[in-house]
């Protein structure tokens, strides 16, 4: 049966580019609702932490810099099938591929600096949420 939860990360760079508002109004005309959420920046080593399933992939350091050059907004998010859905709503991790409409196709520079950040899986929803947000956090 599939999860109910999502965990997502707006990246530095739509930080920088003032579009938190944009995506949160889009996450929640979308249909999903807080169930946790908190603005921060990562630290190199949380960052790596964080991504340590990608630490063999060329593009692992560059993608540890990035995610620790600037803050970001982490956010538990909840609706019936929240993964998929929510992959859906961002798009192709490489905007160039990513559908029209969707918050990559709308507000990602390129692969790396690519806006938003989506769970893959039910398992990994629960992980990443754990890694962010403490039972007292949640609601
Ligand atoms: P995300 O969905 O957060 O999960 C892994 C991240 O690695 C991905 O988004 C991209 O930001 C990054 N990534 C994936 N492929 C590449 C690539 N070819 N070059 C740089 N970064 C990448």
């Amino acid at each position: 049966m599939a999860g109910n939860i999502t965990f997502t990360m707006i990246k530095p760079d739509a930080v920088k580019g003032g579009h938190i508002g944009s995506i949160l109004k889009m996450i929640c005309d979308a249909g999903f609702s807080i169930k946790a959420m908190k603005f921060t920046k990562l630290s190199a080593e949380k960052a790596g932490e964080f991504y340590a399933i990608h630490k063999e992939r060329p593009f692992y350091a560059e993608l540890v810099a990035f995610m620790s050059s600037g803050p970001i907004v982490a956010a538990i998010l909840a609706k019936e099938n929240a993964v998929t859905d929510f992959r859906t709503l961002i798009g192709a991790t490489n905007p160039a591929q990513a559908a029209p409409g969707t918050i990559r196709a709308l507000y990602a520079t390129n692969v790396g600096e690519n806006a938003i950040h989506g769970s893959d899986s039910d398992e990994n929803a629960k992980i990443e949420s754990d890694f962010h947000f403490a039972g007292t956090e949640r609601f």
